[in-house]
């Protein structure tokens, strides 16, 4: 079974894996920078990338001494190379550069999207068809897939991703970054139908989304009512919870729906809000259909769903150029293309 070492560096956590086959974690780390972003208010690209720099290496030997691997012993080094922020990729990406041609090892440039896509069938030798959703802080896509590299889109954000939403209102209701988690926290003891916020999109008709007039939404309400009390901030929490929940929900059951898909999955940082996935759960089983979620640990940015679509693309063949270059926005054709 072929041992894989993954770098992630698209944002502001920097993670190392060490996995072998596909799915025996031999070690896995994250040093999330959020604490030092959160003094700006969000991610600074030029503090994200200065440490990366600091930890990357640090990150590295971690993982490689907890999976008791040396650099010899691996068949390939991966690394996130798009999409993300153009300095802190370059980090990642150089870094696994430099071990390939120090150790004369082959090098894979992993998409993050994939990653977060087949994150859900972490383990998973044979990624099974479904409809799939990718709720990040960069991105809200819903793709059909018909097995590993066989992706087709079916709907992205017109605007602001999800999480982006998230993080966004959670500024604007002076919780501090990021605030999708705080949100959550919150909306547990909010009443989701007392303020009446837009559900962008949700009779488009298409599998688009957008979240940028809901946001506005929020902000406008709270120009008209000042800051919120103590009693109201759970409720339009969670009132903005359900917004953003209810539209994601109703897309995804309708791409399932349209593409006789029988199982879904849903993945990236906000698939780890609890009213988003409980109330997932309970429809996929009123409609008799099987869901995923991404295991624990592997909800948010991590190298071991890096080092999980490497292994596959290692064994479908493929390996990258190491002038490989980096792809900081997102393309869908670069993803569809990927495999
Ligand atoms: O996948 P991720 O780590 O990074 C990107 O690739 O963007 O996702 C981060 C996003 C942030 O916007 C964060 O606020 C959101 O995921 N998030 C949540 C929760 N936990 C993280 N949003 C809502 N509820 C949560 N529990
Ligand atoms: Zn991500």
């Amino acid at each position: 079974m072929p041992t894989l070492l993954a770098i992630e560096t698209s944002c502001d956590e920097t993670a190392a894996a060490v996995l072998q086959g596909f799915g025996d974690v031999l070690a896995h780390e994250i040093f999330s920078q959020a604490e030092i972003h959160s003094e700006f208010g969000g991610v600074v690209p030029e503090v994200a990338s200065r440490n990366h720099l600091v930890s990357a290496p640090t990150i590295i030997n971690l993982v490689l001494e907890k999976a008791g691997v040396q650099i010899g012993d691996l068949d390939a080094v991966a690394a996130t190379t798009g999409p993300g922020l153009a300095a802190a990729l370059l980090v990642g990406a150089a870094t696994a550069k430099g071990l390939c041609i120090g150790a004369g090892k082959p090098f894979l440039a992993i998409n993050h999207i994939e990653g977060h896509l087949l994150s859900p069938f972490f383990g998973y030798e044979k990624i099974p068809s479904h409809t799939a959703m990718v709720v990040s802080g960069g991105h809200t896509l819903l793709l059909d897939v018909e097995g590993f590299g066989s992706y087709r889109l079916l709907g992205r954000t017109l605007d602001d991703a999800a999480g982006e939403a998230f993080d966004k209102v959670a500024k604007l209701l002076g919780l501090g970054y990021p605030g999708g988690i705080e949100i959550d926290r919150l909306s547990r003891s909010g009443n989701p139908a007392r303020f009446d916020f837009p559900r962008g999109m949700i009779d488009s008709g298409d599998l688009d989304f957008s979240f940028s007039g809901l946001k506005t939404a929020v902000r406008i309400f709270l120009e008209k009512h000042g800051a919120p009390t103590a009693a109201d901030l759970p409720d339009i929490c969670a009132s903005f919870q359900a917004a953003v929940t209810d539209v994601l929900l109703s897309k995804l059951f309708k791409a399932a729906r349209q593409n006789n898909r029988r199982r879904l999955s849903l993945s990236g940082g906000v698939s780890a809000n609890s009213s988003l996935r409980s109330r997932a759960i309970h429809r996929a089983a009123d409609e008799g259909l099987e869901i995923h979620f991404p295991p624990p640990g592997l909800l948010t940015d991590n190298a071991l769903m890096i080092a999980f679509a490497a292994a596959h693309h290692l064994a479908a063949g493929h390996l990258d150029p190491i002038e490989t270059e980096i792809t900081p926005n997102f393309n869908p054709d670069a993803l569809l293309r990927s495999a």
